[in-house]
């Protein structure tokens, strides 16, 4: 049986992957912090369901996800945990951004190498890391820390899926890019989105589609993939002055 393992299945993005992937005849290991919300999640599920709780901010539990799951046959892998914040970088709270960087950077790196290792040996599986379009643009003042770890997420990926080509590896990893999303992502980071975002389900449906298309990055949404193509040849100073304005908005729709 096909197993698959979504980190930040609790809510949002990852809850709608992991159904997507049960409809698929996989048996979905689903983890969070918030393990009611995984529990309830699971009662919607068809296949064998696992539940583990873990804090990915701590490195202990990413190796402890792993350990547990490595005998699980796994060989989809979906690194969603991730959060934001927004406010001027010298008024935001340090240790939450140190958090931040642990849980959408540290922790998508320790998975990343732990099943890339299992999957090259077997000679195939997914990796999809959830970044953002936020990962595309050339920095996000007002949410300097969120935008540069998202950058590290798609520059990571990147390097990695081309590792894999040049070896002839029949492993795939992809980026998710995708802009507002209308999840509990907004309650997280305090802000409100200045334009309206597509839906979770939706979100799911391409990110999947382009997984086991073996895309390298995955844009989900047209206005998105309109503006990812733009950033190529706007000058860096214009791009970062619009996405300025943009976030100022979300914090101005409060
Ligand atoms: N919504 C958007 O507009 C948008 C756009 C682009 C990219 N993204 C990315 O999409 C991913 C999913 O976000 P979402 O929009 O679906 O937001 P969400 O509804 O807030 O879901 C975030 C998930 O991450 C988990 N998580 C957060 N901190 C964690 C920690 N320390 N340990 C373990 N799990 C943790 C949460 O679970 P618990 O709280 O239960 O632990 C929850 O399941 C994130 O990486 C986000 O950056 C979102």
């Amino acid at each position: 049986m096909k197993t698959a393992l979504v980190t930040g299945a609790s809510s949002g993005i990852g809850a709608e992957i992991a159904k997507r992937l049960d409809s698929l005849g996989f048996n979905v290991i689903i983890t969070a912090r918030r393990t009611d919300r995984l529990e309830a999640l699971a009662l919607e599920l068809q296949n064998d369901t696992t539940i583990i709780e873990a804090d990915l901010s701590r490195q202990e539990d990413c190796e402890m996800l792993y350990e547990q799951t490595k005998d699980m046959n796994v060989s989809v892998l979906i690194n969603n945990a991730g959060f934001g914040m927004i406010g001027d970088f010298d008024s935001t709270d340090l240790e939450r951004e140190l958090s931040m960087i642990d849980v959408n950077v540290k922790a998508v790196h320790i998975l990343t190498k732990l099943f890339l290792k299992d999957f090259i040996a077997k000679n195939r599986g997914y990796i999809l890391n959830v970044a953002s379009s936020a990962g595309l643009m050339p920095g996000g003042p007002l949410m300097a820390t969120y935008y540069a770890t998202k950058a590290y997420v798609v520059s990571l990926t990147q390097g990695i899926a081309q590792e894999l080509k040049d070896r002839g590896s029949r492993v795939s990893i992809s980026a998710l890019c995708p802009g507002p999303v209308e999840t509990e992502f907004n309650d997280v980071a305090e802000c409100s989105f200045a334009v309206k975002g597509i839906s979770p389900d939706y979100c799911a449906e391409c990110a999947l589609k382009g997984l086991f298309g073996r895309k390298t990055l995955i844009v989900p949404d047209a206005g998105m993939k309109l503006a990812a193509g733009a950033v190529k040849f706007a000058p860096r100073k214009l791009i970062l002055g619009v996405t300025g304005k943009l976030q100022s908005k979300k914090l101005e729709d409060q």
